[in-house]
């Protein structure tokens, strides 16, 4: 006889609990010796007393004569089954009333009948395999709660994650109190509401993103999702599989199908940002989804539908683009159908001191500093910077501000960066709403020069160009550019290329 896999004849709890239920006393002891080095058996001489014992104790099993004065074996177990359902139930029988026992093994009330007289090896086997399955039950019911649970709390977080997001990218997040600003809040409240395309546009840092989420929080399509991408972080195909997906094999590396963004948007909301930066095939592309709301995966022949809000953005000047046929016009009017422009910071400056203590708040409680406010003198210093990184550029400012600042309860001039604080630097005040042209290119010529000053002297300090850009809150891109532009560049040295 092979032996059964061993499970083992233990719960948790110590041997299994099994009860023998015969009239017969004879029959009790020779079961109980068969079975007893391995379980915690329990004996019954009637139906009654056989459910008293299996009220008291925790009983894995039961095995009962079939014919017994009063309660019949079979009734017994269809007792059992009603009460004890988890236990399992075998029957005893010594002569076969084949009617009762096919009725009860087809009505399932028992797992299996013993022939009397048993053969004790094969009985102990039968009680094992039982048990075994028994135990693989209780395991499976166990898990299953805990499986349960485990959803209900991922549930729970989940859910607690969106209205975090949410809590995040709320409206109350955007800090303005300029007409300026007032104005762009009265277009997004109005657009939040349906499913145009926006175009937001602005110098780096003016806080493009975060009113894309705005749009996107404040509106229907909160339940669904918010994804980004940055059409100028990609060579063109690879931007296209993000966007679009791909087939398996649609090229070099494409090992399996993958969805695209614009899939995963569905219900939705896409954000393209830099958008100025794609180029003309994707341009085509774009159009189409504009057009007639419908994606091809990269190496498909089918198309799919798709039912995504799209907002771009970008800080070039589109218009500018057009004109230079960088950028299709098609596409430009079918992005703009709303534009929102984000004035640069140096022309709200009624907004800085609003977001000064707002990022203050935030870096003391980042941090654990206990900066209540700025000095009169360090306000004024940044109400005349020029924020060429703008809103961004604020934030940087304050978060390096607050990590130095130790026990410190005011920011004050001497704590701020050179750029920011230093009297040589600071550039006059700038008054607002100058239009003439003569006035306005001399601006144009004096930021210009504060900027190369600036650059030069974040390079030095930080010796590269990527920590530099870091510094004076820009990205490293629009820091190349800017130095292309204003003839820097050549003639710095840069230790890491
Ligand atoms: N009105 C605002 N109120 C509060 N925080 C703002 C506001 N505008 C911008 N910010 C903050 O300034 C930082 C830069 O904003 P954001 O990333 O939205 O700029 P952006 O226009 O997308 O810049 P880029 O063109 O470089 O991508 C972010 O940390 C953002 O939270
Ligand atoms: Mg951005």
């Amino acid at each position: 006889m092979s032996q059964p896999p061993d499970v083992g004849a233990m719960s948790p709890a110590g041997p299994l609990g099994i009860l023998l239920l015969d009239d017969e006393e004879a029959i009790l002891e020779s079961l109980e010796m068969t079975l007893a080095d391995e379980y915690r058996v329990f004996t019954a001489r009637s139906g009654e007393e056989g459910l008293e014992i299996l009220a008291r104790e925790q009983i894995a099993l039961v095995i009962s004569d079939q014919v017994m004065p009063g309660m019949s074996g079979v009734e017994f177990l269809e007792r059992v089954e009603k009460h004890h359902p988890e236990t399992i139930r075998m029957m005893l029988t010594g002569y076969a009333d084949l009617g009762s026992l096919t009725r009860a093994i087809n009505q399932g009330h028992i797992y299996r009948y013993v022939p009397k007289p048993w053969e004790p090896d094969e009985l102990r086997l039968d009680v094992r395999r039982a048990l075994e399955a028994w135990q693989l039950r209780q395991q499976n019911v166990r898990l299953a709660s805990e499986l349960a649970v485990a959803n209900e709390r991922l549930q729970r977080e989940n859910l607690f994650l969106r209205r975090e997001v949410e809590r995040r990218y709320a409206f109350d997040q955007l800090i303005g109190e300029s007409p300026a600003m007032h104005r762009v809040f009265d277009v997004i409240e109005k657009v939040a509401g349906t499913d145009a395309t926006v175009l937001l546009t602005g110098e780096t840092g003016t806080g493009k993103d975060l009113v894309a989420r705005a749009i996107h929080y404040a509106g229907a399509r909160k339940a669904g999702r918010f994804v980004a991408q940055n059409c100028g972080a990609l060579p063109e195909t690879l931007l296209e599989s993000e966007l679009f997906g791909h087939k398996r094999g649609a090229f070099t590396g494409a090992h399996a199908d993958k969805k695209g963004l614009f899939e995963l948007a569905d219900g939705g909301t896409i954000f393209l940002d830099e958008i100025g930066e794609t180029r003309p095939g994707m341009q085509v592309r774009l159009l189409r989804v504009l057009q007639d709301g419908e994606i091809r995966p990269l190496g498909s022949s089918e198309t799919r539908k798709v039912d995504v809000r799209i907002i771009a953005a970008t800080n070039r000047d589109l218009r500018a683009e057009v004109a230079e046929r960088r950028f299709r016009e098609d596409l430009y009017y079918r992005l703009r159908v709303v534009e929102i422009h984000l004035p640069p910071l140096r022309e709200r400056r009624s907004d800085i001191p609003a977001l000064a203590h707002r990022f203050l708040d935030r870096a003391n409680a980042k941090m654990g500093r206990v900066l209540r406010g700025f000095s009169q003198s360090a306000m004024e210093r940044f109400m005349a910077h020029s924020w060429a990184g703008n809103v961004r550029e604020l934030e940087n400012e304050i978060e390096r501000v607050a990590a130095l600042a130790g026990e410190a309860d005011l920011v004050t001039v001497d704590m701020l960066s050179e750029e920011i604080g230093g009297p040589t630097r600071a550039p006059a005040p700038v008054a607002p709403g100058t239009t003439v042209a003569g006035v306005e290119l001399d601006l144009n010529r004096a930021v210009d020069a504060l900027k190369r000053s600036m650059i030069e002297a974040a390079i030095h300090e930080t010796g590269s160009k990527s920590r530099a850009a870091e510094r004076l809150g820009i990205p490293r891109q629009s820091l190349q550019k800017m130095m292309k532009r204003l003839g820097l560049g050549a003639d710095i040295d840069e230790p890491e290329g």
